[in-house]
């Protein structure tokens, strides 16, 4: 079990998904992710443990140079950035990288998608750090973010000397990792009965 605080990923006080392991494989299917990206997110988890630190700092870069994204980390009244809210979430994002290169996809591992959904919606954003923030990541902010994240993890894919071939479907299956995490995410974005 890990001791990072806020991170209840296999406990039993993470909701049930509203989306099924049968709609999920559905939705793997829709991105064309197959067993080989399974493969390459595995091969990658070997690169990016070691780097979780170096790739958050770049992440968190891109978040901080951007008012409209800090916002989200920023107090509700005054608008300053909270560093204790931003270090918490950091630990969890850290273990969402080892999590997304370990590429196990169970109930658990479902049920957490929709408990990180709601983090990012009014429904449970500051809830499980009691940060004073603002109520909600904006939704074109969560979509749009895949872009920046997988962009610029792929130098760290191409650092340890695997071969052209190799990176590029590391990266490929990243991508498509994100894409279908952040559309479990969307849920609680989503009109009733239209997910
Ligand atoms: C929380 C990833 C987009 C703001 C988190 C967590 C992860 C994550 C892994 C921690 C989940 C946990 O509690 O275990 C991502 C990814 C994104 C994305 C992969 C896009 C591809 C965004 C955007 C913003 C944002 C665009 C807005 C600037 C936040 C905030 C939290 C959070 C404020 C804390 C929520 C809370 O209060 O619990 N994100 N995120 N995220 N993220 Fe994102």
């Amino acid at each position: 079990m890990s001791n990072i605080p806020g991170y209840t990923h296999g406990t039993s006080s993470v909701p049930r998904s509203p989306v099924s392991l049968t709609d999920f494989e559905q939705m793997k299917a829709s991105v064309l992710f197959g067993e080989e990206d399974v493969k390459y997110l595995r091969m990658s988890h070997d690169i990016v443990k070691g780097r979780v630190e170096a790739i958050l700092d770049v992440w968190y870069g891109f978040v901080g140079s951007q008012p409209h994204l800090l916002a989200s980390f920023s107090g509700k009244t005054d608008g300053k950035p909270l560093g204790d809210y931003l270090g918490l979430v950091r630990r969890r994002f850290g273990q969402w990288i080892l999590d997304t290169s370990r590429a196990q996809y169970d109930q658990a591992w479902l049920d957490y998608q929709h408990e990180i959904g709601l983090r990012h919606h009014r429904a449970k954003k500051n809830k499980t750090d009691g940060a004073p923030s603002t109520d909600l990541v904006p939704f074109r902010d969560l979509f749009a973010l895949i872009f920046p994240v997988t962009f610029t993890l792929r130098p760290f894919l191409a650092e340890q000397g695997h071969s052209a071939e190799d990176v590029e479907k590391m990266s490929a299956a990243w991508l498509k990792s994100c894409l279908l995490q952040v559309t479990l995410w969307a849920h609680p974005y989503v009109k009733d009965g239209d997910f």
